[in-house]
């Protein structure tokens, strides 16, 4: 592997279009975090930079649906994002936004200087254009009719209805989504970066030179490249971004993905002014972008095109990007408020924050996207962290203070089953390097983990307490080996759990960590004053669980309630075409699964008229014994139909919900059966 002097780590931008929630915590945040304090455990150098992404067309729509300005918009979340990460110990260098002033001139000079270069083209072509705005519209400003399922409400870059990414030109019947007018279509310039041109390199430089990369981010370079690169507009017309520092480019604004990486260089400029460069452009500084999936193409592809084309900056070296983390088995969205935010995790679970990053880490979706379940988290809490981790050290402290008054007894001799343990551990801290320098964090976590097992295996095994009245030179030494391996614990997670770390180290009175003491039993000396154990995690109850999962159902509840649409009335029917049909209560006497098909259920009803027999779709909604004795409605007049050989004699009536629930239609007080319904 090759060595570097020093680390630059980035970590992806967040928009400041809302707060941030556990999706980007495990997706980016955590892991660069844990990889950040690794390094500087082991005393390397290296610098972590983060950011908030405040340019955009979706903060400009927000800021216009709220009454506000885009920058009102990004101030509140700037705050709010920044804090949330400080809350949880993401230890940034910098934590800055691109609204600042020496964004906006690094990224106004980045432009100047590609331009001048002739590393852009220049291309003109027709746009959507607002005449009562007077303004080009940015294609989420543009709706229409989408060309593939024909939603009335698609977007012009994409149609969420169908999921199929569209250009405005294929919308029919678009409209302006400022004013509602017709746009027109208007020819605009814009400057490109030729990725074509960078193919070349681009190829080599993945595909050939960076074979370790993760197979996630190696594969989707790979289809990209191979299915040509194009040149890419890093211009826009819009009022809000970095001005285009060149002639006849009034009213446009660089490109949200040209500036956004900008924004690591510029954050790092404004960390050290003086020094900068050397952790941009010194080949022996090592270049490590933390991101999410959908930001691959933009860092593996886009970003390093920019780089290149400047030409004296390093490129990275990695882009350990993760897949997405779901949440109860549904994709994460800011819009529709799925997601656990992370102010609001602090407000239900104060002072939890290792136990989420605990969580997020074991369960990384490091390689495939996984999803987050609230039953989970309580298990790795109450199974993991309480009953392994906690349990043993809240032992080995507690044993010390009865025994030795609070000071780490003299170690012994070791026996071979102490041999045996050690041997056990020895080996975790160059497992642990292995896995952390190839970005395998869940894995690393399980080494660290499995050394309070190991640890807790040790007090069971040993007993020191049986010993304590006869052998207490074996209680000390018994004592003195966990305490080692407590000390172990400290430092193995300080990466992952900061805050229990650092909890760790008061009470065992440690001054200071060093990595390289992993693995060895003489980090704490004889006679080292310990402090009384303070608890590291509690058991989490159904109850707290349950409300958790409950406030999920109540968002799901409310999404349906907003984005219902009640389908268009039918064709009208005369009074005479609603006579024809014959609708009964009728109360059911049997009712059973129909074997074989998943969704069938047999009724017996009382019809009044000596009873009939349905065959009713509803299995997926109703068991058996939810319908039995109950009145329901059916039409008594359709034609007999054979289903899975049972012959059905009319049909029940449900209301059908949004999400395609049934619910079964029940007169309000109880009827003979056989009453009309009028
Ligand atoms: O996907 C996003 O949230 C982007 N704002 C990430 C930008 S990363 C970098 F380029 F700044
Ligand atoms: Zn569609």
């Amino acid at each position: 592997m090759k060595h570097f002097k020093r680390t630059t780590i980035t970590t992806a931008l967040p928009y400041a279009n809302g707060p941030v929630h556990i999706g980007h915590l495990a997706g980016v945040y955590v892991p660069a975090d844990i990889y950040a304090r690794y390094l500087r455990l082991k005393g390397e150098e290296v610098i972590m930079i983060g950011g908030s992404d405040e340019h955009g067309v979706p903060i400009t729509i927000k800021a216009k649906n709220e009454g506000i300005t885009p920058q009102d918009v990004v101030d509140r979340y700037h705050a709010i994002i920044k804090k949330s990460f400080e809350d949880f110990g993401i230890t940034f260098d910098i934590y800055s936004r691109t609204t600042s002033e020496t964004h906006r001139k690094t990224a106004s000079e980045y432009f100047k200087k590609l331009y001048e270069k002739g590393e852009f083209i220049e291309k003109t072509s027709e746009q959507y254009y607002d005449q009562e705005a007077q303004q080009f519209l940015a294609d989420r400003y543009i709706t229409g009719t989408c060309p593939h399922c024909k939603n009335e409400h698609a977007y012009g870059d994409q149609c969420e209805a169908c999921g199929t990414s569209i250009s405005p030109l294929d919308l029919i019947n678009p409209k302006s989504a400022l004013t509602g007018s017709t746009p027109v279509l208007k020819e605009t310039k814009h400057w490109y970066l030729p990725l074509d041109k960078h193919e070349a390199w681009l190829r080599e430089w993945i595909l050939n030179d960076h074979k370790e990369w993760k197979p996630n981010v190696y594969g989707q370079c790979k289809s990209w490249i191979d299915l040509g690169l194009q040149p890419r507009a890093v211009t826009r017309d819009l009022d809000w971004g970095v001005a285009v520092p060149v002639p006849g480019a009034e009213g446009k604004v660089l490109y949200v993905w040209f500036d956004a990486p900008i924004g690591y260089i510029s954050n790092t400029i404004e960390l050290l002014p003086d020094t900068w460069e050397t952790w941009w452009k010194d080949p022996e500084t090592r270049l490590v972008h933390f991101i999410g999936k959908d930001n691959i193409v933009f860092h593996c592809i886009m970003f390093p095109a920019m780089l290149k084309a400047d030409g004296s900056y390093i490129l990275p070296e990695n882009v350990p990007a993760n897949e997405f983390l779901n949440l109860e088995g549904d994709k994460i969205s800011t819009s529709k408020n799925w997601a656990v935010w992370l102010h609001e995790y602090l407000q239900d679970f104060p002072g939890k924050q290792d136990v989420l990053r605990y969580v997020l880490t074991a369960n990384a979706p490091e390689t495939k996207d996984n999803d987050f379940t609230w039953k989970d988290f309580q298990a790795r809490n109450n199974n993991e962290l309480v009953a392994i981790f906690g349990n043993f050290v809240n032992r080995a402290l507690v044993l010390t203070h009865k025994y030795f008054a609070g000071k780490v007894p003299a170690a012994g001799e070791l026996t071979d089953y102490d041999r045996e343990t050690l041997q056990e551990f020895v080996n975790v801290k160059g497992e642990m390097e292995k896995l952390l320098e190839n970005y395998r964090f869940r894995d690393a976590l399980k080494e660290a983990m499995n050394l309070a097992r190991i640890g807790n295996k040790y007090l069971a095994d040993t007993e020191p307490w049986k010993l304590a009245k006869t052998d207490m030179a074996r209680v000390a030494a018994i004592m003195n080996f966990s305490l080692q391996i407590t000390a172990n614990l400290a430092i193995a997670f300080e990466p992952f759990l900061p805050f229990t770390s650092a909890k760790l180290r008061k009470t065992l009175t440690m001054p200071s960590f060093n990595w390289s003491d992993l693995g060895s039993i003489a980090i704490l000396p004889n006679e080292h004053p310990l402090q009384q154990p303070e608890l590291l995690f509690e058991k989490i109850e159904d109850d707290v669980v349950a409300a958790q999962v409950q406030k999920l159902l109540d968002t799901k509840k409310a999404n349906e309630l907003n984005n219902y649409k009640a389908p268009a009335v039918r064709e009208t029917i005369t009074f005479d075409d609603f006579t024809k049909l014959d609708i009964r209560v009728g109360t059911v006497k049997s009712c059973q699964k129909v074997p074989k098909a998943d969704k069938l259920l047999e009724f017996t009803i009382d019809d009044g008229l000596g009873g009939r027999t349905i065959v009713s779709g509803i299995a997926a909604h109703y068991k058996p014994e939810d319908l039995l004795g109950k009145q329901v409605c059916f039409i008594a007049n359709l034609a007999p139909r054979t289903l899975k050989g049972i012959t059905s004699e009319g049909m029940i009536l449900s209301a059908e919900n949004a999400d395609g629930r049934l619910a079964v239609i029940t007169p309000l007080s109880e009827v003979l059966p056989g009453s009309e319904v009028k």
